[in-house]
């Protein structure tokens, strides 16, 4: 029998994963396996530290509800939603000319009401200053796509959404559009305002444990879809918002930033400030999976089964 040992756990492991079946999850485990334990290596862990941090893994677990998905926020903070968000840019016809994706949130529905082209999302009496935000749905060589999906969520002017502050059986500041045959869509909102992730769970103690400020800079969220086309999970991000390079979940960057024109000649809406922004789909590539990383329980479900 070899002896385990800090030198030979390593490859003990590995080779009791070796009758994997499936060559894929053989080939995640394994890397797995090698880089958690480089990281106790490089980390010298001690035993009580690692209790503390099982502990904070339990606590994340308990967090979660059919509503609310602390591992996904734990994954947004890290970085690590953002980076396999990236790797699955990267993969596929066509990529570099998309539109850059972003964080799905846990804050989209997928029943949004269906709304005419030009309709305001905002159903509550609200401060917030309306703005009109428009552009074109085109493929990744600028042709216009007809009758692409736009679906369109965002917060007030408090920062908060609908489903932090209303029953979910009512909605407000989401909707879902179609472009036109011109690719074109509108519709009315108002400018977001940042706001913070939700603070009041183990993820939030880690934020504050880390010295950090826990804001997302002001944005608005857009899922856009079209048969034979990667849908596109995004967002757009006011410019000048002062969270802009410190975004506390990594999701916004630079090709998403939008500037509020109050002349804008070319709003289909005279006279309000407005936003224009084109989304850029490539074409979906055979046998590809989900390109998002986001809160939808009945896919975590499905794939926790
Ligand atoms: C959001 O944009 O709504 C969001 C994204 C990731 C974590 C928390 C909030
Ligand atoms: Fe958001």
């Amino acid at each position: 029998m070899k002896a385990i040992n800090e030198n030979t756990i390593t490859d003990a492991v590995i080779e009791q994963l070796s009758g994997t079946p499936d060559p894929r999850l053989k080939q995640i485990t394994e890397i797995l396996v090698k880089h958690l334990h480089a990281f106790a290596r490089e980390a010298d862990l001690t035993p009580g530290e690692w209790i503390r941090g099982i502990g904070f893994l339990t606590a994340v677990g308990q967090k979660c509800t059919e509503f609310r998905q602390e591992f996904i926020l734990l994954s947004d903070t890290l970085g690590f939603s953002a980076l396999v968000n990236s790797l699955h840019d990267k993969r596929g016809a066509d990529l570099e000319a998309a539109t850059k994706s972003s964080l799905l949130g846990p804050f989209y529905r997928k029943d949004s009401p269906v709304m005419e082209a030009g309709a305001t999302i905002v159903t509550k009496p609200t401060n917030g200053m309306e703005t009109c935000v428009y552009g074109k749905v085109t493929d990744t060589k600028g042709r216009p796509i007809a009758d692409a999906s736009v679906e369109v969520w965002q917060p007030d002017e408090h920062g908060d959404y609908d489903l932090q502050k209303m029953d979910p059986s009512e909605m407000d500041l989401r909707g879902r559009f179609h472009s036109d045959a011109a690719g074109r869509y509108h519709l009315r909102t108002i400018c977001p305002v940042g706001y913070k992730i939700p603070m009041d769970g183990p993820v939030g103690d880690m934020i504050r444990a880390q010295g950090r400020h826990g804001w997302r800079p002001s944005h608005i969220h857009f899922l856009i879809s079209a048969p034979g086309y990667r849908e596109a999970v995004t967002a757009l991000y006011i410019e000048g918002d002062e969270h802009i390079d410190s975004d506390t979940v990594f999701g916004a960057s630079d090709s998403l930033v939008v500037r509020v024109s109050r002349n804008d000649a070319a709003s289909p809406i005279p006279g309000l400030p407005s936003i224009g922004y084109d989304f850029r789909l490539a074409p979906v590539a055979a046998g590809e999976g989900s390109g998002r990383v986001g809160a939808d329980p009945s896919e975590l479900a499905r794939a926790s089964q």
